[in-house]
């Protein structure tokens, strides 16, 4: 008896203490108030098709881009962009097949924009999963969407994003990470497997795209292309419904939603990070309600030895080098 008043003590705190966050976070979310149009230039958001990658690509449709949405879901993906053109007025809006979770998928997609695509100016990393299992290319899921995929496809649209860009503009890389980074490890061996519970694997591919961001960065120096990670804080998008408990997952969507950043609200640090104008030349950095944050001083960032081996093990799993400079 006396257990379980305990039990249900630490569950009613626990969830009050979230509920708290979560309306915190809601009331001192900033929204970008950037008013910068993007005439002219092209834009990539990968899962731009649906949650807050898809409030991202309708805004910068709205600010007159060429807005290309990715994602593995046919009719998701032709809903999604009829929803973009119909929000923003803009036409000027494509769907392209893209699954993270295939090295062959992405190299296929890379392909037709580095062929068909005359420019790119922004590339919002935004696609995630939770899904833990193993891919055909022989990595976790999770590993493989929301890390190795996307640094694989960053890397093979490097070269276009270099030539769109200048000194005084240079293009932009958004990199979606999360505060779930700070429980994530460095881990090379789980990168095969998926005998963890899949929230270690979220944090741990959000650490490992949160410290590659900065290494990349380094690397980019006298480039014409800046990178940056942007944590949209808690969101209630569909990634929590995935893989878990259906009804338990839209619990946890419903009570994010209201009680917490809808994607919208989520939308906005990245949408900041990608068109400020005083944001052009920041690089390497981490940013969270629309400005830079010190929340990346987490003792994995400053390990050297780290990051050289994250470096590494990174471009082995994707077999790449880096294309530019
Ligand atoms: C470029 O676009 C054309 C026309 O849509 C298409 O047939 C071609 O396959 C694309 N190129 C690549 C490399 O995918």
């Amino acid at each position: 008896m006396a257990l379980l008043l305990i039990i249900y003590s630490v569950i009613t705190t626990i969830s009050v203490l979230i509920l708290i966050i979560g309306l915190y976070q809601k009331n001192t979310n900033t929204i970008c108030q950037s008013k910068r149009r993007l005439d002219g230039k092209t834009v990539l958001v990968t899962g731009g098709t649906s949650g807050m990658g898809l409030e991202v690509a309708t805004d910068f449709a709205r600010r007159g881009a060429r807005v290309i949405v990715a994602c593995p879901f046919q009719e998701e993906g032709i809903s999604g962009k009829e929803s973009i053109i119909w929000n923003s007025g803009n036409k000027n809006v494509v769907f392209e097949h893209l699954d993270l979770s295939k090295y062959d998928s992405v190299k296929k997609f890379a392909a037709n924009i580095i062929e068909n695509e005359t420019r790119l100016d922004i590339l919002v990393n935004n696609a995630g999963v939770s899904i833990s299992k193993i891919t055909k290319d022989g990595f976790n899921m999770i590993m493989q969407v929301n890390y190795l995929g996307t640094i694989l496809l960053t890397f093979l649209l490097l070269p276009l994003l270099e030539k769109s860009g200048d000194e005084e503009e240079p293009s932009r890389i958004i990199n979606t990470a999360s505060v779930s980074h700070n429980v994530g490890k460095v881990d090379f061996d789980s990168w095969k497997t998926k005998t963890g519970i899949p929230f270690q694997y979220y944090a741990n591919s959000k650490l490992c795209l949160s410290l590659f961001t900065r290494e990349l960065s380094k690397r980019l120096k006298g480039s014409k292309v800046v990178v940056n990670a942007i944590d949209p804080g808690v969101v209630g998008t569909r990634i929590y419904k995935i893989g878990t408990n259906y009804i338990l997952g839209s619990l946890v969507v419903f009570f994010a939603t209201y009680f917490s950043k809808d994607p919208w609200e989520g939308a906005q640090t990245a949408i900041h990070a990608s068109v400020c104008e005083k944001a052009r030349k920041i690089s390497g950095e981490y940013f969270f309600n629309c400005k830079v944050t010190k929340k990346t001083k987490l003792p994995w960032f400053n390990d050297i030895k780290v990051n050289k081996a994250l470096w590494d093990n990174t471009l082995e799993a994707i077999d790449q080098k880096l294309p530019i400079n």
